[in-house]
């Protein structure tokens, strides 16, 4: 897994790279011509694990960068729910097997039913990349650890190029256009500067040994990256924890704050920095031992935390790339510290082909 992760600026470049023409993204030796989002009224993503919550990142960046409205569902319980489709929309599956059950069983309802669709796969000739009307794929190299790390990053990354390219096809401003690759591509052009940054996430990592339970906290992007963070922690460390967005905490969950509970306070988004800040105040006043994770830079009260990390100071759109490194590295040096075998977790399988 370790591996994996440390691949992930090979598996961006290689991903991202081929799709560059021009400053723009283009996917024309994938079977799309420019236009051919048009007249694409919404998104309707699916998928599973880890894969859905790439797609939460594409909401959140399809939805700023190309106004248009994305959807996400789990693939098992969108096959269930009689879901509304119309013919102007597109469903995008993500997977990296391209063989989950219910994420191929969700391409085959929305074909059923006429509607257009389009496949993020990382296996060349997976059966959905086989099924779908059009398959973009993620070059990140076989990934054998259980736990997805590079799949996820390169699904990230085919997000943003979809999000600008529709956004052109629908009109923006070429100049605009091609403004937001740049930017796409320091951040990535960071990642190793992060990855060197292991022992710093370790050396927290190492005070989880004994926790039985973690919250992960953040607002929009920074939420989406607590659901993914969250769930790689639960994968192979084993410790329980929930990724909460700030703002609803105190509608539930901090009734289970107490004396020493770790939270990971995610604050690297600066529209909700302030919000984000006195949300974390809230917690570090009812005893929680806070790990806020923010960016060099941003001011933040040192009375809100007990430990900090601070990544380098991109745009916000773009922070998840460096972000979810941070969080596979502390789930991992957790899971080391535990004594877990972090490339087989316990009842997981890589690849989940029957319900
Ligand atoms: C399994 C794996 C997860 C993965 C999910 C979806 O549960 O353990 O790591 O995110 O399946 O897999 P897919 O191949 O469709 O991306």
């Amino acid at each position: 897994m370790r591996k994996e992760i440390f691949e992930q600026p090979t598996a961006l470049y290689n991903t991202v790279h081929p799709r560059v023409v021009k400053g723009l993204p283009d996917f024309t030796h994938d079977g799309i011509t420019p236009g051919f989002f048009k007249d694409v009224t919404r998104i309707q993503v699916v998928a599973c694990g880890t894969a859905s919550y790439a797609g939460l990142i594409g909401k959140n960046i399809i939805e700023k960068l190309a106004r248009i409205p994305v959807e996400v569902d789990i693939a098992s319980e969108f096959r269930y729910r009689d879901p509304i489709l119309d013919p102007t929309q597109l469903v995008v599956v993500i997977s990296q097997s391209g063989e989950t059950a219910d994420t191929l069983a969700a391409l085959r309802l929305a074909k059923k039913q006429g509607i257009k669709t389009l496949a993020i796969v990382n296996v060349a000739g997976s059966t959905i990349a086989r099924e779908a009307d059009i398959v973009l794929y993620t070059y990140a190299g076989p990934e054998i650890a259980v736990a997805s790390t590079k799949a996820y990053s390169v699904q990230v990354a085919m997000m943003y190029l979809l999000g600008f390219r529709i956004a052109a096809d629908k009109g923006a401003p070429m100049d605009w256009c091609c403004r937001q690759l740049p930017k796409l591509l320091n951040a990535v052009s960071y990642l190793p500067h992060v990855l060197a940054m292991e022992p710093e996430f370790f050396r927290y990592a190492e005070g989880l040994k004994n926790a039985e339970h973690l919250f992960y906290l953040g607002r929009g992007l920074d939420y989406s990256l607590a659901m993914e963070g969250s769930l790689k922690l639960k994968e192979i460390s084993y410790i329980h924890c929930e990724a909460y967005a700030a703002g609803e905490l105190k509608h539930g969950t901090i009734s289970l704050i107490t004396d020493g509970t770790p939270v990971i306070a995610l604050a690297t988004q600066r529209k909700t920095l302030g919000k984000m800040i006195s949300n974390v105040k809230e917690v570090k006043a009812r005893g929680a031992h806070v790990l806020l994770i923010t960016l060099e830079g941003l001011e933040v009260d040192p009375e809100c935390y007990d430990e900090i990390i601070r990544l380098p100071a991109v745009e916000d759109e773009y922070v998840p790339l460096l972000l979810v490194v941070t969080l596979q590295l502390i789930a991992l040096g957790a899971a080391n510290a535990r004594g877990c075998d972090v490339d087989k977790p316990r009842n997981l399988a890589k690849s989940v082909t029957v319900e």
